[in-house]
């Protein structure tokens, strides 16, 4: 998965440039025009009100930007981010110990949330309700609970799997914060954004046919630019232009719908081996040697939004998108198949 360049999941070089590309502002910020809007109207009243930001759930794919909002809540607040991860907590003290260490209005970031344990996430509960934890001392009969008080903070939680979040847990954020894949407009001023950053040139056309390439996703859009940018180099191309980023899609195996090798054997297997469908996940996972989750949360989304997969109560299924992509001759979709 690693050398897989559109591979929304994060690799070393993509940290090595994160903090490069990252926006520091909301008005830096491209895209999600909608929660970028509400989130300057709830930073605006908290700080009006000296107040924390109210908790805040980001969900949605890898690398659209849940990270980089979080980031920049903080910075907008003028606070200290602390970041962790759900496995990262692994008990009740671990959080603990994370909590007692904010300031009044700092950001705590849980990437990953729905990966906490039971145990942490309830007694998590109380410390974003009425910013108290409760530590049970002694015990058997004398074990008593000691209420700590915190500073107000915020937690921004993030995720790719919100159907995996408990009910308790979701209703504790007063604002949950889908995350659309983007639109090639937005991403094309992503690429020209990081072209500038980057200091390299590149011309309307050389950012078109990037952004279409790039699965809705800015980090899966940087990743390419910087791949264009080699191609660019050693070619002796001053400019980035749409001929260049085409060249370096094809040998990257990216074709022009921005799947690769990975999206095609997956519709393939579909296509193939199953007639189109409806084949159930822990099937095309197995066929792919991929985890079942890698496929629901790297694969899939992209597919289904294209439109290239449905998902019915008996599995997935290709649709006749995905046909006439890859150059299949269609079965007529049988009745109820899609998108029942
Ligand atoms: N709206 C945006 N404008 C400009 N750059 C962006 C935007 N959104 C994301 N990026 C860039 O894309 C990259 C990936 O973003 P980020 O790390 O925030 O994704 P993520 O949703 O947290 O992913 P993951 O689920 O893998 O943690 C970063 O380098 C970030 O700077
Ligand atoms: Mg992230």
């Amino acid at each position: 998965m690693a050398d897989r360049i559109l591979s929304p999941a994060e690799d070393a070089d993509d940290v090595r440039f994160d903090r490069l590309f990252r926006p520091n502002s909301l008005d830096e910020y491209i895209g999600q025009a909608r929660h970028k809007e509400n989130l300057k109207v709830f930073v605006q009243a908290a700080r009006g009100r000296n107040e924390p930001l109210d908790h805040i759930l980001f969900c949605g794919p890898p690398g659209l930007g849940k990270t980089t909002l979080a980031y920049i809540l903080a910075r907008e607040m003028g606070t200290t981010l602390h970041t962790t991860s759900g496995p990262a907590v692994e008990h009740k003290g671990a959080l603990a110990g994370l909590l007692t260490k904010l300031e009044p209005h700092d950001v705590l970031f849980i990437d990953e949330i729905h990966r906490l344990t039971p145990a942490v996430e309830e007694s998590l509960y109380p410390a974003i309700e009425s910013f108290r934890i409760d530590i049970m001392t002694g015990d058997g009969p004398y074990a008593t609970t000691i209420q700590l008080p915190l500073k107000p903070f915020t937690l921004v939680g993030a995720t790719t799997r919100t159907g995996l979040l408990t009910a308790p847990l979701l209703s504790r954020f007063g604002y949950v914060a889908r995350l659309d894949f983007y639109p090639v407009e937005d991403l094309m001023l992503i690429v020209e954004r990081s072209a500038r950053l980057l200091d390299v040139k590149i011309d309307a056309s050389g950012a078109r046919e990037i952004a279409g390439r790039s699965r809705g996703t800015p980090r899966v859009a940087n990743r390419l630019l910087r791949r264009v940018r080699d191609f660019a180099d050693v070619l002796g191309h001053k400019v980035i232009t749409e001929s260049i980023a085409r060249t370096t899609a094809d040998r990257l195996d990216v074709d022009s719908a921005g799947l690769d090798e990975m999206d095609r054997r997956l519709l393939l297997v579909i296509i193939d081996h199953y007639d189109g469908g409806p084949v159930g996940v822990e099937t095309i996972a197995a066929a792919l040697a991929e985890p079942r989750d890698t496929i629901e949360d790297v694969y899939e989304p992209f597919l289904l939004q294209q439109g290239f997969l449905g998902r019915t109560p008996r599995g997935r299924v290709a649709t006749r998108k995905a046909y006439e992509h890859l150059g299949k001759k269609g079965k007529e979709p049988r009745q109820g198949d899609l998108f029942s």
